[in-house]
């Protein structure tokens, strides 16, 4: 019996085929790999990338798009040294202030800019000019679900009548 597998397996089609059946299954091998091993979080920045692709798709503006995208870069450099680098919570403040009923006490996005404009950063706060302030503000309030269905950049003119909805 083995002398009759041996001889087939020294045909160069049987040997192709065997290689390449191997590195399918190699291939397949680190792809499970690579699914299941990998309990890191995505980076920060891909999660957001991949936020504003669905947005972008579900029709939003360009115009809120890139506020939100700034949002993202000011609460990375100013916030997140306290709030965690997704506003899960960090050193500085462990309430989380992303995906989280903790701001629904500010009740419109008018409120949360106040607050942000006139109490954040914690450790310098008012430092932020007003276009900043709104950047950032429309950034956690698009994290938390509460821009959806707007087209206009979070502002002055409409932050009043954009709800924060439990
Ligand atoms: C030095 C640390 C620090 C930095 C930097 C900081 N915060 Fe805070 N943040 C805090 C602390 C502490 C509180 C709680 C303040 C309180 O309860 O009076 C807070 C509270 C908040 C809240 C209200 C949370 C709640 O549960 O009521 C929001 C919103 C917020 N921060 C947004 C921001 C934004 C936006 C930035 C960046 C522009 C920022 N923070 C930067 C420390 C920080």
């Amino acid at each position: 019996m083995p002398v009759r597998v041996l001889i087939p397996l020294r045909s160069p089609q049987v040997r192709a085929a065997l290689t390449l059946a191997t590195s399918a299954m190699v291939a397949v091998a680190m792809m499970a790999h690579a699914t299941t091993d990998d309990t890191t979080l995505p980076e920060p920045e891909v999660i957001v990338t991949e936020r504003l692709e669905t947005w972008r798709g579900q029709g939003m503006s360009d115009a809120l798009l890139a506020q939100i995208s700034d949002g993202a870069t000011v609460f990375r450099d100013t916030c997140a040294v306290c709030h965690g680098a997704l506003g899960e919570g960090g050193a500085g403040y462990a309430t989380p202030i992303i995906d989280t009923a903790a701001l629904d006490k500010f009740r419109t996005g008018h409120r949360l800019f106040l607050y942000n404009r006139d109490m954040m950063p914690f450790n310098e706060p008012g430092s932020l000019p007003p276009e900043t302030v709104w950047q950032v503000t429309a950034f956690l309030m698009a994290m938390n679900g509460w821009l959806d269905g707007l087209d206009a950049p979070l502002g002055a003119d409409n932050a009043r009548d954009v709800a924060i909805a439990p």
